[in-house]
């Protein structure tokens, strides 16, 4: 739905005119994957669809929420404390999850009403929740009308999904969704929280491939990997795996159960393959940077077992069109979407060839898309 629909759509339900419009992107992470929860780095950026907030303050506590993707109306008090989760609107738990985390962070909340869009096909690995909590931090600044803090909201969207969503998610998702600048990537310190932009080679697209599998048991085995990472940076004394170089891990590897050194392994050069692939990117080396992204799904489909047959499908047809540098799934795994850097002279045709070979493969119709690096969250009166 465009900007005018949505307020066609706010005034329809609530019978007034909307003074204000939040809105936040999904995203795509080039390299980095499973690092952050480890304090380790990321290179996420922002994508060109986003999910929107049209909406106006009201004078009490309450804030009414029109899903327009669920086209469901769902209500609830800024008084009720402990907010509770929704069990019938679980769409609605992303912004309750949100109000209470800047409750307890002490922040002024104003109650709201809002309609609520994304064009950011839900539950694919694109990060539409993340990009909800951080739409719903922009609401309730405009609502207050108050300056958000941009490192703060991601902090508190991070912790709605763990205290509300039970996934013991990272920073990355809410990070670049409230930081991404239009153009660029983002290399996140996920323990400092530290950040620098950089930019991708010349010459190259970004396909996104949304497996369209379905990503069940995401969250259990989610939760499980982050488990087990914290069990092995313990049995090697270490605060995080963050903390560990390759070397040093590949010394102390032997006291590690086959299993827990597997995972750590992947966290551990995954860490440095972001650092070489920042080095890449600044020096427009998209074959090296290639490389690197290629490593990282290899390890994580081996070492990690997060990836699936329909995620290793597209990156092995995307690997062997002319023109592709390099592809692996991207997100939390377990299915969703995998990209491919692509030279953008053949970006067409990789599309066209992965429409085709994708499904005789799977059996499945995949979306593509090809994305452009995108700002971040953002609010403004209408
Ligand atoms: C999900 C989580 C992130 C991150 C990725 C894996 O997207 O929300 O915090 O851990 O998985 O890199």
């Amino acid at each position: 739905m465009n900007q005018p629909q949505l307020i066609d759509r706010f005034q329809a339900k609530f019978g007034y005119a909307p003074t204000f419009i939040a809105r936040a992107p999904g995203r795509v992470n080039l390299i980095g994957e499973h690092t952050d929860y480890n304090d380790g780095f990321v290179l996420p950026m922002a994508i060109d669809r986003a999910v929107t907030i049209i909406g106006a303050p009201r004078t009490d506590r309450n804030v009414r929420l029109d899903s327009a993707n669920f086209d469901a109306i769902n209500e609830f008090s800024l008084d009720q404390q402990p907010l509770e989760t929704s069990i019938i609107h679980p769409w609605s738990n992303y912004v309750r999850g949100v109000a209470d985390a800047m409750h307890k962070a002490g922040l002024t909340l104003t109650g709201f009403d809002g309609v609520l869009w994304g064009d950011i096909p839900i539950s694919s690995g694109l990060s539409s929740s993340a990009a909800t909590e951080m739409a719903t931090t922009r609401a309730f600044a405009a609502a207050a009308n108050q300056p958000v803090d941009g490192v703060q909201a991601a902090q508190l969207g991070q912790r709605a999904e763990i205290d509300f969503v039970g996934v013991n998610c990272g920073i990355m998702d809410q990070f670049i969704s409230s930081l991404g600048k239009a153009g660029y990537a983002l290399f996140i310190d996920c323990r400092s929280l530290a950040y620098d932009l950089v930019a991708l080679p010349p010459g190259v697209t970004v396909l996104v491939v949304d497996t369209k599998a379905p990503r069940t048991l995401a969250g259990s085995a989610y939760n499980e990997r982050v488990r087990e990472c914290a069990a092995g940076a313990a049995a090697l004394g270490l605060k995080s795996l963050r903390d560990v170089s390759v070397a040093e891990f590949e010394r102390q590897r032997a006291k590690l159960p086959d299993l827990i050194a597997r995972r750590c392994a992947h966290v551990v050069y995954e860490n440095q393959r972001v650092l070489d692939a920042v080095q890449a990117a600044r020096a427009g080396d998209a074959a090296v940077l290639g490389q690197l992204m290629n490593q990282s799904h290899d390890s994580l489909r081996d070492l990690y077992s997060v990836s699936s047959a329909e995620l290793d499908a597209v990156v092995e047809i995307a690997r062997a069109h002319p023109g592709v540098h390099g592809a692996r799934m991207t997100g939390a795994g377990f299915g969703g979407c995998a990209i491919a850097m692509v030279e953008t002279t053949h970006a067409a045709e990789l599309h066209a060839v992965m429409a085709r070979d994708y499904p005789a493969r799977t059996g499945r119709t995949p979306s593509i898309y090809a994305c452009v690096p995108s700002a971040g969250a953002s609010w403004s009166p209408l």
